[in-house]
């Protein structure tokens, strides 16, 4: 049996280093992923005045702003990643000013920023869209009841974070539950905040004078841990998953087990063992948390191509997420696809090809479906999957993947 170990949330960590912005004195986090993403977090912060120090081999990065050198967020560290958005928040509570350029990250949609603004026009901010950049002006944020169109993920982070030092009370309903806003909620109370209610529909928030610094571990990956999840299964594998909160991959557990995989926890981790049944097909609908998460659709499709029968994948929250079904059919796949449905035949043989990742996970994806197809799978523009998953070439040859990274 293979045995992996998930890092930090990649998911998770970025809007907790955004929030150390608010602290008075050096912040601590730990369970730190190497990744491209925090690098460039990493970078962002120190445009920004702050003291980042980054030790990989201990996991921990340390943050201490002394003051705040320019509001201003460099457009060539925003473009190469949207969650670069996260620090305007921050910024906006701590110098009542913010200009951020309009991100970039992976294209998977159109993927607005309207309801951040929003958040921060509701606490009282002047806003003002230039040509490719948002500013906010604000003397001093003032709590407010701010009901989200939607639950997005960053703007119900964004807002939390304005809110924690404004003037009064701020009540956000209809916000995101993923288990990344209960992790940086955990964050801002140790640093003095008064939140209250993350995981649930509606966050209320008091707002204090100032923040202190604070310890914080990152919770695991719930994504890295579905893709290896997801490759026990598709390679009939059988494997120790460490560092793993089970609560955090249930909708994902749930279909894998529709599938025929067994998945039992121990004290060490979860083992799954794609080894023991058939894998037959299933329909998936990608939802806001607790649904299945879109992060696992392009994974999860992967597997659907090689599963007995035909199944169905619905994405509901990002309107440009089937990049990858191009290239898994290049694969010899056969998946139709139509607005935000696709229909994956199933008990496809996949050959290898050349081909390319277009975003973080759809690289993942094609990387899963090599593993199970004849011949070689060369899959280029590699750089979107080291986005988010760290040491990913090592932790599949150490299960046993004949993978190999080809420096460009
Ligand atoms: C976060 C995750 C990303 C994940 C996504 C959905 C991070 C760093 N990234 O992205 O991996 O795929 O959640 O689980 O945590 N929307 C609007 N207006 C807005 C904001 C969002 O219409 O102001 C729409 C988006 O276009 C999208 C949907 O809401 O269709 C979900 O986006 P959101 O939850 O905000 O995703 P991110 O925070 O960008």
């Amino acid at each position: 049996m293979g045995e992996v170990e998930i890092s930090g949330s990649k998911n998770a960590v970025l809007p907790i280093m955004a929030a150390a912005l608010l602290a008075e004195g050096k912040c601590e986090i730990m369970d730190v992923p190497e990744l491209r993403d925090v690098a460039v977090m990493c970078d962002l912060l120190r445009s920004l005045g702050s003291t980042v120090s980054e030790d990989y081999e201990k996991s921990v990065v340390t943050i201490e702003t002394k003051q705040i050198s320019t509001n201003e967020a460099p457009y060539d560290l925003v473009k190469k990643m949207r969650a670069s958005i996260l620090i305007m928040g921050p910024l906006l509570a701590k110098t009542g000013y913010a200009k951020v350029p309009l991100p970039g990250g992976c294209t998977i949609g159109a993927r607005p920023i309207d309801l951040h603004i929003k958040g921060f026009r509701t606490m009282g901010a002047e806003i003002i869209e230039g040509n490719g950049y948002v500013e906010a002006k604000a003397e001093k944020l003032v709590g407010c009841n701010v009901y989200l169109d939607s639950p997005s993920v960053g703007a119900t982070e964004n807002i939390m974070m304005a809110a924690v030092l404004a003037e009064g009370t701020t009540v956000i309903e209809n916000v995101a539950k993923e288990p990344e806003i209960v992790d940086l909620a955990n964050f801002l109370n140790k640093m003095g905040a008064r939140i209250k209610g993350a995981g649930t529909d509606s966050i209320k928030i008091e707002g204090v004078e100032a923040l202190s610094s604070a310890k914080h571990a990152v919770i695991p990956d719930r994504i890295e841990t579905g893709t290896f999840m997801v490759a026990a299964a598709i390679t009939k594998g059988n494997i120790l998953i460490r560092n793993v909160v089970p609560d955090h991959v249930k909708s994902l557990t749930a279909k894998l087990k529709e599938c025929g995989v067994v998945i039992a926890f121990s004290d060490d981790g979860m083992i799954v063992r794609g080894d023991i049944n058939p894998i037959t097909a299933t329909d998936i609908k990608t939802l806001p948390h607790p649904g299945f998460p879109t992060d696992m659709q392009s994974q999860f499709m992967a597997l659907l191509t090689v599963a007995e029968g035909q199944s169905t994948v619905i994405e509901t929250v990002f309107e440009n997420r089937f990049m990858h079904v191009k290239e898994l059919n290049r694969m010899g796949a056969n998946i139709k696809e139509e607005g935000n449905r696709a229909t994956v035949p199933g008990g496809r043989t996949l050959h290898g090809a050349q081909v390319v990742a277009t975003d973080l996970r759809a690289g993942a994806a094609l990387v899963l479906a090599g593993m199970v197809a004849d011949g070689t799978t060369e899959v280029s523009r590699i750089f979107h999957v080291e986005r988010g998953y760290s040491h990913f070439v090592e932790k599949f040859r150490n299960l046993g993947a004949a993978i190999l990274r080809i420096e460009d």
